[in-house]
Order: structure tokens, then C-alpha cells, then sequence
């Protein structure tokens, strides 16, 4: 019926038009385009898929939620557009090239299912859209925030809000990152949204009222907006509160942590778990109370084992509200009772003694005259060489404590040995007396009672060596005498002339051959090589003839090492 109408007379158009919107209801699954406020919307005709110059007519209206229409405007085939005249539209809508409504500055009022309706020959169609407005809120920001929280009383932390959004936006707060949800006990949430009536925009608003507790104390509180506009939420700034709580336990902590030594500084540090933390505490010293203001430490410079005790801290106005440790200082004294310079005899039996004083079990270690000992000094019988300075080192827990004394073995200046040899070139005898005895004892030469003077070593362990060399003319008597504080030893010694020596050696040489000529020669009798062992024989006792008389000190060769033997075999016969 309508469409007979259409193909009559334009004048029935509006008419028809308005008789058509009847049949088409609007139905779910409408085609929807998002607006943003303020901005322009472009709303396509049947998604774009429209041939303008197919098109007889094309004209745009709208329905409102209740049902209510309106038309925008009509474009015939070759004539300009026709607005209607709609005060909300009229300035604000065009029509595009390709058909589309274009709605600048986007209003709430703008959602609406607007229709595009067109005439394509002998058809008329017609393409509805859906159209929603949005507008992003503003960034969070807390307001009416609380600068202090007690503990376990909700309070009012804040009021996070956000401005002119579309739809309303969510506010969701969180602490520490964590989102907080309502539980109308610890935490309570009163959300508000308020209309702007000219705009219709949204502002909502979220109260936070929490009860803190002591692990809140510098919690992080943020609030986040979540809009469906945004690709991300919004963020306030992060404000923390001051969460004030009283003091419920105390502690007190000692530096060194480990053993605490004799000589140590010890630091004691009161810590109290409230809020605001106290700004001076008390400290009670071995029954002695000091109150430190704007510190939470005590330092007991150099602790002695008096020191060792039990430590307290507390709060200044209350002394029940305390901490204490138990300080132990490990200590380590050595004494020895045998200490300084210690004289003893030879033979003599001695120990070291030394008193340990110590916390715990001691390491002691011994060394002489620096090197190593294996254990302490103890001897039965003492030695001038035992005579030197001792060492006691004791170790424990990091302490080390030393002692040392010296010892020095003394005894009675005595003759060890005297004895006479022929000097290197056999001219000269050289008398050596060696004497013990400490202190160094004093050595006199003295032959038929006349002083000469000697050459000296060195003092070594109790023993010195004084030597003299003499070139006798006659048989002598040599006396050498050692003394020192504690005694006196003499000895004396016979010395023949070098003459008398060398002649009574060549007999004794000639002698000793001769027999050794009768021992060879019997038992070689009847052989045939006795004739060859006289001779060699024979050649022995010429060689050494030989080497008796360059004793005599005519200049005949001969190895050194050879007259060193004779030397010592004529010494040893002289000493007889
Ligand atoms: C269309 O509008 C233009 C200017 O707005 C005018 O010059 C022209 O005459 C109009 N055409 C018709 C057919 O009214
Ligand atoms: C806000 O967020 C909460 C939790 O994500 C959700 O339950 C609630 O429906 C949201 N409210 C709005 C208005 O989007
Ligand atoms: C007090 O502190 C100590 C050490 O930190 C802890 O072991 C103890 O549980 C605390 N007591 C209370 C009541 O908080
Ligand atoms: C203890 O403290 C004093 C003063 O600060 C310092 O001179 C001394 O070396 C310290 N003692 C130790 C063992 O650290
Ligand atoms: C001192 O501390 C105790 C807890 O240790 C508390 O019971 C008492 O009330 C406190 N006294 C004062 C005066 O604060
Ligand atoms: C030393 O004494 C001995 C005998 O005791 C004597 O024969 C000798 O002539 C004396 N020599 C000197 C140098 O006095
Ligand atoms: C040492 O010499 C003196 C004087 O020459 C003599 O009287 C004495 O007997 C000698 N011997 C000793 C062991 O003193
Ligand atoms: C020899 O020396 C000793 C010790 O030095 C001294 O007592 C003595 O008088 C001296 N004798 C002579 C003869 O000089
Ligand atoms: C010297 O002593 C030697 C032996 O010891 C002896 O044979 C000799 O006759 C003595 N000479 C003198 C001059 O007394």
C-alpha cells in the first residue's frame, strides 16, 4: 500500500516515511558505533555499503529510547540536503559524500538509534545504528587524606575521586598494590557518583575507611580507575599515613654478636616495635642506670671480664617495658712464677711454671730464643746450653697473651780440656785450654810462673777456648788456670822442646818399621814374591824416613794433608 503511494507524489513522502518506521521495530544486534564526547561522530549508512548514486533519496532520522522520533534530514537524487528543523541538530549534523550522518561535538543525548533510510529504484531500505557517547574520566586524585592512623580503628584514609566520565567510572583502591576489598570491619568502602546536570557526565567519588595495623606502618595506598574508554587504569599518587602505636615489645642486640672479648667495645642497641619509635631509652649498666636521649645505642668501651653480666634496656618512662641480654667477656691471663732473669747452677733441675687464667680451654705454645719448642721447659739436669730466653704464648678465642724470662745457667769456672799440638809449619806449639763455666770464666796462662797473654773465642754455652803459641827452648812447665765468681781450676801441662820431640819421633817412626820389615819378610819366606815385598818394603821405610826428618824442619816436599795426620799422631804421643 505505502509503496504505491511512493511512486505517486513526493508530497505523501513524509507521510510514507513516517507510516514505514512502524515496520521496522527496532531489534537487539543492532549495529553499534562508539562515540567519544565532544568529538565528531560519523554514523555510515548500512556500514558504508551504499552506492550514492543509486540512490533516489536518502534521508536520516532517529528514535529515542521512549520511542520517540524525529527526522534530520532528506537528499534527493541532484537537489541539495534538507535539514529538519531540530533545534538539538540542526547546527551539528551534515551529510557525507557517502551517505554518512556526521554529528560533531557528541552529546550524551546523542545515544540514539539513528536510521539511515534510502530508495534504490523500486526498494526502499532501511539501515538503523546504534549509537553510544563516552568520555574517559580524569586521573584519580585522594583528597580528605588522614595524616595519622591508629591502630585497629577505621579511619577515614582518604577520598578518591575522578571527574566527568562515561559511563561512571570504577574506582578500585589498593595497598601495597593489592586491591583492598570491603569488608565492613577492617575495611569500608562508600562509593558516590554525582550527575553533572548540564553535561550528564559522571563524577564518582570512593571513601576509604580502614583499621591499620603495626605491618601498615609505611603501606603504600593507591587508588585506580578502571574505564572501559581506557586501555589501562589510572593511578592516583601513592599516600602513606602515619600509623601511630604504642610500644609492645622491645628488644636489645649486642655488636659483637659472637664471643666478646676482654678489650672489646660492646654495643647495645634498644630497638622498640612502636610507632612512633621512642627517641631515647634507658640503659641499665651493671645496676647503674643511663638514659640516652636522641640515640638507641650504649657503647662499653673496653670490656673486662668484670664486665661479663646481664644487660637491660628499657623505655624511659617505664622500666618494666624492658629487654636484657646476658654478656659473657672471655678473658685469658698467663703468669709464669719463674719470670724475669732466672739463674740456676749446671746440673741443676729445673721447670718453667706458669699459671693460666683463662674463660675457657687455653692453647699454650714454648719457643727458645724464638724457635719453636715442643713443649715446656723442663730439664733434670741443666746445660749451659739450655741457658737463653723462653717464650710462653697462650691463644684463646682471638686473644693471645705472652710471658718470658730468661735463664741463665751458671756454674764454677772448671777445665775441660787442655791441650798442646804443633802449629801448621811445626816451628811453634800452640797450647789450647778450654774452660766451662758461667759467668764467662777468666783463662791465665802462665808457664814457670810467668803471665802471657792468649788469643780468646767466643763465649758459647757456657764454654771459652783460649789458645797460646810458644816456641819452647827448654822443657816447661804451663799452667793455665780459669776463673770466674763461683771457682777456680787449674791445670797444667808439660811442653818439651821442639828438638827433644822431632828426635824422639824419628826413633819411634824408624822403630815401628823395623818391626813391620820382620813381620813382612816372615811371612813372605820361600815365596817368590818375597824379594818384591822387601823392596816395596824397603821403599816404605825410605819414604817415611823421608818425612821425619822434614819434620826436622829441612825444606823437603810434602802434602799438606800428610803433615796434618803426623801432627795430630805426634800430639796425641805428647799428651801421654
Ligand atoms: C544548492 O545550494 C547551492 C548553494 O548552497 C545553490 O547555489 C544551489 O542553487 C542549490 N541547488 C538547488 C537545486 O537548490
Ligand atoms: C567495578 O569493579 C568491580 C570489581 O571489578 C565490579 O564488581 C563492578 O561491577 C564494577 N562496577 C562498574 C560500575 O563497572
Ligand atoms: C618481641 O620481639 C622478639 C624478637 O623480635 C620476638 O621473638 C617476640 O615474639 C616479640 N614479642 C612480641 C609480643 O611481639
Ligand atoms: C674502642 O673504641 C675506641 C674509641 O672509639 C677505639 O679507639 C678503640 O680502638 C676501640 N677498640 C676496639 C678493640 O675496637
Ligand atoms: C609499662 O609497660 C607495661 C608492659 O610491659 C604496661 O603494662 C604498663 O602499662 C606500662 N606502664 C606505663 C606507665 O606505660
Ligand atoms: C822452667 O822450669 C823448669 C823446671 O821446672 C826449668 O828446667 C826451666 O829451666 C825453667 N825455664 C824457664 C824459662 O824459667
Ligand atoms: C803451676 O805453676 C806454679 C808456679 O810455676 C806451680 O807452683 C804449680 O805447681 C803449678 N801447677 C798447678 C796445678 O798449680
Ligand atoms: C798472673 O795473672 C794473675 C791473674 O791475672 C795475677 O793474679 C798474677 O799476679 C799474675 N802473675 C804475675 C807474675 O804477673
Ligand atoms: C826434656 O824432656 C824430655 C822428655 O819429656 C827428656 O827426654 C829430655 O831429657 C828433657 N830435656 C831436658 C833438657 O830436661
Amino acid at each position: 500500500m505505502c509503496l504505491a503511494y511512493l511512486s505517486l507524489q513526493r508530497i505523501c513522502f513524509s507521510f510514507f516515511l513516517t507510516c514505514l518506521s512502524h515496520f521496522f521495530v527496532p531489534v537487539s544486534g543492532l549495529h553499534t558505533i562508539v562515540g567519544q564526547y565532544g568529538e565528531a561522530i560519523e554514523v555510515p549508512c548500512n556500514k558504508g555499503n551504499v552506492r550514492p548514486e543509486e540512490v533516489f533519496i536518502a534521508k536520516w532520522k532517529y528514535t529515542n529510547a521512549d520511542g520517540s522520533t524525529g527526522d534530520l534530514l532528506v537528499k534527493s537524487q541532484g537537489m541539495n540536503t534538507t535539514l529538519s528543523d531540530n533545534a538539538d541538530y540542526h547546527s551539528r549534523i551534515s551529510l557525507t559524500r557517502d551517505l554518512s550522518l556526521r554529528i560533531s561535538q557528541a552529546k550524551l543525548v546523542d545515544q540514539k538509534i539513528f536510521t539511515c533510510m534510502v530508495v534504490i529504484g523500486a526498494d526502499i531500505f532501511e539501515h538503523p545504528v546504534q549509537v553510544t557517547v563516552q568520555k574517559a574520566p580524569s586521573v584519580p586524585t585522594i583528597t580528605n587524606q588522614a595524616i595519622e592512623a591508629e591502630i585497629g580503628k577505621l579511619t577515614t584514609l582518604g577520598e578518591c575521586s575522578t571527574q566527568n566520565a562515561y559511563p561512571a567510572a570504577n574506582i578500585t583502591w589498593y595497598k601495597n598494590g593489592v586491591p583492598l576489598t570491603a569488608d565492613q570491619t577492617a575495611v569500608k568502602l562508600t562509593a558516590a557518583v554525582h550527575e553533572d546536570r548540564a553535561t550528564g557526565l559522571l563524577s564518582t567519588s570512593s571513601k576509604l575507611e580502614y583499621a591499620a595495623v603495626k605491618g601498615d606502618l609505611n603501606a603504600k595506598f593507591t587508588c585506580a580507575i578502571h574505564h572501559k574508554s581506557l586501555t589501562s587504569d589510572l593511578l592516583s599518587g601513592p599516600v602513606t599515613f602515619i600509623i601511630n602505636y604504642p610500644t609492645e615489645n622491645i628488644s636489645l642486640l649486642v655488636t659483637p654478636a659472637g664471643t666478646i672479648k676482654e678489650g672489646d667495645n660492646v654495643t647495645l642497641k634498644c630497638k622498640a616495635d612502636g610507632n612512633p619509635p621512642p627517641t631515647g631509652y634507658s640503659f641499665h649498666i651493671k645496676g647503674k642506670k643511663v638514659t640516652v636521649e636522641k640515640s638507641d645505642t650504649y657503647t662499653l668501651m673496653d670490656v673486662t671480664r668484670a664486665s661479663s653480666g646481664e644487660y637491660k634496656c628499657s623505655l624511659v618512662g617505664n622500666d618494666t617495658m624492658a629487654a636484657s641480654r646476658n654478656i659473657v667477656v672471655t678473658y685469658l691471663d698467663i703468669a709464669l712464677v719463674t719470670r724475669g732473669k732466672v739463674q740456676k747452677y749446671v746440673g741443676d733441675r729445673f721447670e718453667a711454671a706458669m699459671l693460666v687464667s683463662a674463660s675457657g680451654e687455653a692453647q699454650i705454645s714454648w719457643s727458645k730464643n724464638n724457635a719453636k719448642l715442643n713443649g715446656a721447659p723442663r730439664f733434670d739436669k741443666l746445660k749451659y746450653s739450655d741457658s737463653g730466653v723462653y717464650e710462653c704464648v697462650a691463644t684463646m678465642a682471638g686473644l693471645v697473651k705472652k710471658a718470658s724470662f730468661e735463664l741463665a745457667v751458671q756454674g764454677p769456672a772448671e777445665i775441660s780440656r787442655l791441650t798442646k799440638r804443633r802449629s801448621d809449619d811445626g816451628m811453634l806449639k800452640v797450647l789450647s785450654c778450654e774452660a766451662l763455666g758461667s759467668p764467662k770464666p777468666t783463662v791465665q796462662w802462665s808457664i814457670n810462673g810467668t803471665n802471657v797473654s792468649a788469643t780468646e773465642s767466643a763465649f758459647v754455652e757456657g764454654k771459652v777456648i783460649h789458645r797460646i803459641t810458644i816456641s819452647p827452648t827448654v822443657n816447661l812447665t804451663v799452667n793455665c788456670t780459669v776463673t770466674n765468681s763461683l771457682g777456680q781450676d787449674t791445670q797444667s801441662i808439660a811442653v818439651s822442646t821442639l828438638f827433644d820431640e822431632v828426635t824422639m819421633d824419628k826413633q819411634e817412626q824408624a822403630e815401628s818399621s823395623r818391626e813391620q820389615t820382620r813381620l813382612v819378610v816372615g811371612v813372605m819366606v820361600g815365596l817368590l814374591l818375597a824379594a818384591v815385598a822387601v823392596g816395596l818394603t824397603y821403599w816404605l821405610y825410605l819414604k817415611k824416613t823421608r818425612e821425619g826428618s822434614w819434620k826436622t824442619g829441612e825444606k823437603e816436599d810434602g802434602t799438606l794433608e800428610e803433615s796434618k795426620k803426623l801432627e795430630v799422631k805426634q800430639n796425641q804421643k805428647a799428651e801421654v
